[in-house]
């Protein structure tokens, strides 16, 4: 639609262009002079020019034979073929220029001739003076003038142009009845003066009686006088002219200086034949034949005629200012119309333009309507997408929560199977059958184990837990570590297991425990599928920058379906890659994580090559993915290959032993745990977090072992109460899960857990932790023991230094007060009997009884060094009932009695 607007805009513009180029040279008309020399031709050209000034549609090409009629007849062939549309001609010579100018006139072009005539009568108009009477006037002014009696000589024009016979028949009509005129001599001076001066040199001083020279035009007069002059100076021989020219150089000012006698008045005629031109053109009426008159100027008129050209000349030149000025203001309006034409059309594009710009508003108005439509359905689609993608990401979340909720259910029972199986293995059983089963059973649990553990990688690769925790190592000794383990079955089942490498090193940056992973499964795989004296190799190289590492069997190999499905997830090929479908796929992620690719290659019967190739340097590693140098980089689930702690000797229980919690709310593994610890510690249990947490405040346990994910309340909630209670926050709590990604490690530690054991756990580690922590415990005991005061830097929490400081304070603001007992004290701090037993017993390694009692004897010590005081006195001061009782007391602890003490230190 806008486009359409730009083309009527096109159009007006080019039609305003096309009217302003309408009124410019209508009509070309071509003027062909014979000569253009002289003055009386030069008013013609003036004259035409004034006229044609009326018709500015109309141009003028004007062409100057020179005089030379064959130079006339081409330029009217160039006007003819330029395209004029009318002919102006003053033919030099009649017959030399009939055939062309009847020829433009039989081509339809109109053709006015001027001055002189053609032989023929096809032309349009004739404009000129009449030739025929100029002759005769002049002849009969002669016979005037001469009285009827005197000798004559003519001086004609070109003889074969018109003027010059016509003038000469009418000269010699009118003298024809005069015989006293006698006619000397006719001259040809071809209109030229200095061809007529010639001429009459020749023949003047031939007539030294000659009384008049007619010369048919000005110019040939003016050199008859001069001719006169120089021949006969003492004479005065009349000459009479032709055409009455005004102006300075003119024949009219000769007539009026006397120079010549008289002139007949021939008019140029070149205001008629323009007008007569326009006419024809503008098929206006008009006369063919134009005749001018003629007049005879001499003394008697020259006055007033010169008076009346003069003013005519004068006006002339006024009409030219006037012209000039009206050419200026021509082209002052030309110029505006311009404008005007400029500004009409920028009138008219800008309504245009702000049609289409109102247009385009409109239209604009509307798409935005249809887009804010569009996008209210998007917006609605989107929400709907969100809404679909939200339950999507549920689903997956429920479905990741099931995978790991299903996960800790497999590792629970494990850890119930390989628990009590490598207890069972550790008992010197006499029975080899029975190991052997057991051993069966242990190798089967472990396998086991690790498909979760594989199924755990899995869940934590797409919820994008899990991190590259790169270090530089050593690969060569890397792959020769992991070869290893598969030594002795290589041996036993004759297979040529090998690694082929020129490399002794070459440090390479990878994750340990996930190259671990995948070499393992590619070597269990090679292991599973070749058979017995078969062939194993690993190949190492580094090509360019990176290490390619080629395990290379000769089993059953791969089919070109099992090559395509190696790594997808659960492909459950039928030769080399038989097996869950999960170990090749999460190698795959583990190698990919590194930048690295794995490639399987083979042919069904000849053996099967997978390639992992790894880059070379840090450069494809994010600074995340570099393992921090001081953390441990393995994963802190317990290894069942941990080194194997001594046994010790199973003992009786006793009442003084350590009591340890355990909330747990599988009995199977309660039950395991408890049979394992019951032999060293006193063991009660809780099933579910909120009874765990009433026995921990009821019993205050030396040491609590809870689950995390429990019935109730959970672990962490469960050890973050404990550690944030004055009455527990001491006891140690190691936090039993099978959630083991270091975030819940770390969730673990922040709830302020002493130990974090991730399930299945070694039943040693177990033992050992427990140990362990009571050890640290005790030492912790050792240093404040006896003083009642924490040391600063003794590794308690904040929570208990401010307890025990409260308690010292509690008694020494109290120690003059016999009735201060334990269950006073602990009224005050909020703690029954057994808790503030059992704290301070944890902390100090004695009941609080003891502490009054260290403290009562510390401030009689004090006491004691002043003689002052007496023995009843520093007794009441202490607390004690009476100075026997203190006496007693004091000779128990001291070995000597207080006076005695007091005699040694004074
Ligand atoms: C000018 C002229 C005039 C004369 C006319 C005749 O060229 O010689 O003086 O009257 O031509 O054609």
């Amino acid at each position: 639609m806008p486009m359409r607007f730009v083309l009527i805009a096109f159009l007006l513009l080019t039609l305003f262009a096309g009217c302003a180029e309408k009124q410019r040279e209508n009509y070309v008309i071509g003027f062909s002079q014979c000569t253009g020399d002289d003055e009386w031709r030069r008013a013609m050209l003036d004259g035409m020019e004034r006229e044609l000034a009326f018709h500015n549609n109309t141009k003028l090409i004007f062409k100057d034979a020179h005089a030379n009629s064959a130079v006339q007849v081409k330029q009217i062939e160039e006007l003819l073929q330029s395209g004029i549309h009318l002919l102006i001609v003053s033919p030099n010579e009649s017959d030399p220029l009939t055939p062309v100018i009847e020829k433009v006139f039989r081509k339809g072009i109109p053709v006015v001739v001027v001055d002189r005539r053609t032989s023929s009568p096809y032309y349009t108009a004739y404009v000129g003076g009449d030739n025929y009477q100029v002759g005769k006037t002049v002849g009969e002014y002669i016979v005037t003038l001469l009285r009827g009696e005197g000798k004559i000589i003519e001086i004609t024009g070109l003889p074969r142009s018109s003027p010059a016979s016509d003038r000469h028949r009418g000269l010699v009509d009118a003298l024809a009845g005069q015989p006293g005129i006698r006619r000397m001599a006719t001259l040809n001076g071809q209109w030229e003066k200095e061809i007529a001066k010639k001429q009459l040199r020749e023949t003047l001083p031939r007539f030294p009686d000659l009384d008049l020279i007619f010369a048919q035009n000005e110019v040939m007069a003016m050199g008859a006088r001069e001719v006169c002059n120089e021949v006969f100076p003492d004479r005065k021989i009349r000459v009479i002219g032709v055409d009455g020219l005004p102006g300075q150089f003119g024949d009219i000012q000769m007539v009026y200086d006397g120079h010549i006698t008289a002139t007949a008045l021939y008019p140029t005629g070149g205001e008629e034949a323009a007008r007569i031109a326009m006419n024809i053109l503008q098929k206006q009426p008009y006369q063919k034949e134009n005749l001018l008159q003629t007049a005879i100027i001499d003394s008697s008129n020259v006055r007033m005629i010169k008076m009346q050209t003069d003013k005519m000349i004068s006006q002339q030149n006024d009409i030219e200012r006037q012209q000039a000025r009206i050419d200026e203001q021509l082209e002052i309006y030309q110029t505006q119309r311009g404008l005007l034409y400029v500004m009409t059309g920028l009138f008219i594009v800008s309504i245009i333009l702000g049609s289409v710009a109102l247009y385009s508003l409109i239209e604009n108005k509307k798409i935005n309507r249809e887009l804010n439509s569009k996008n209210q359905e998007i917006l609605v689609q989107r929400n709907r997408i969100q809404d679909i993608a939200e339950k999507a990401q549920e689903a997956t979340e429920s479905k990741f929560r099931f995978f790991t909720n299903i996960s800790h259910e497999f590792r629970t029972p494990l850890t119930l199977i390989l628990g009590p199986v490598e207890e069972l293995l550790k008992q010197k059983n006499e029975n080899p059958a029975a190991r052997k089963n057991l051993s069966l059973v242990q190798k089967n649990a472990k396998r086991l184990l690790w498909l979760v553990n594989q199924l755990m990688d899995f869940r934590k690769i797409e919820s994008g837990k899990i991190r590259v925790q790169a270090s530089g190592s050593d690969i060569v000794a890397f792959i020769r570590e992991l070869m290893l383990p598969f030594d002795q079955v290589a041996r036993k089942r004759r297979i040529d297991f090998r690694l082929i490498t020129t490399l002794p090193s070459l440090e390479v940056w990878f994750d340990r425990d996930m190259m671990d992973k995948v070499f393992f499964n590619l070597l269990s795989n090679a292991f599973k599928f070749t058979s017995d004296w078969g062939r194993i190799h690993i190949h190492l190289s580094r090509i360019s920058d990176h290490v390619v590492i080629k395990v290379q069997d000769n089993g059953s190999g791969l089919s070109e379906t099992d090559i395509a499905g190696a790594f997808e997830m659960f492909y459950q090929g039928k030769n080399s890659i038989k097996g869950t479908g999960l170990g090749l796929p999460l190698s795959r992620e583990f190698v990919e994580l590194h930048q690295g690719t794995i490639i399987a290659d083979g042919k069904k019967d000849e053996g099967a090559t997978f390639t992992v190739t790894l880059p070379l340097g840090t450069a494809h590693l994010r600074p995340e993915d570099i393992a921090d140098p001081v953390a441990d980089p393995v994963d802190r689930s317990v290894d069942w290959t941990i080194a194997e702690t001594e046994e010790r000797p199973a003992t009786a229980v006793q009442k003084d032993q350590p009591a340890v919690l355990l909330i747990e709310d599988n009995e199977d593994l309660l039950g395991f745990m408890a049979g394992l610890l019951q032999n060293h510690y006193q063991v009660s249990t809780a099933t579910d977090g909120l009874a765990g947490l009433d026995q921990c405040f009821e019993t205050v346990p030396d040491l609590i072992v809870c689950d995390v994910m429990l019935p109730g309340m959970d672990g962490l909630q469960i050890t973050s109460t404990l550690k944030a209670d004055l009455r527990t926050s001491h006891i140690p709590v190691i936090l039993l899960t099978a959630r083991n990604t270091p975030e819940q490690q770390v969730e673990g530690m922040q709830a302020r857990a002493d130990m974090y054991l991730t399930k299945p756990f070694s039943p040693q580690f177990l033992q050992e932790s427990i140990r362990s922590l009571l050890a640290n415990r005790q030492l912790l005991r050792s240093a404040q023991i006896g003083r009642g005061m924490p040391d600063a830097e003794a590794g308690l929490s904040r929570l208990d230094k401010k307890f025990l400081n409260e308690l010292r304070a509690l008694i020494v603001s109290r120690l003059d007060d016999p009735g201060l007992t334990v269950e006073s004290l602990g009224k005050e701090l909020g703690l029954s009997r057994v808790q503030l037993f059992r704290k301070t017993k944890a902390l100090l390694g004695g009941g609080a009884n003891d502490l009054i009692l260290n403290l009562r004897l510390e401030k009689a010590c004090s006491l004691l060094l002043n003689p002052d005081l007496t023995m009843a006195e520093i007794a009441d001061q202490t607390g004690f009932t009476s100075q026997s009782y203190f006496s007693t007391v004091f000779k128990n602890r001291f070995g000597v009695s207080p006076k005695d003490w007091r005699f040694v230190k004074s």
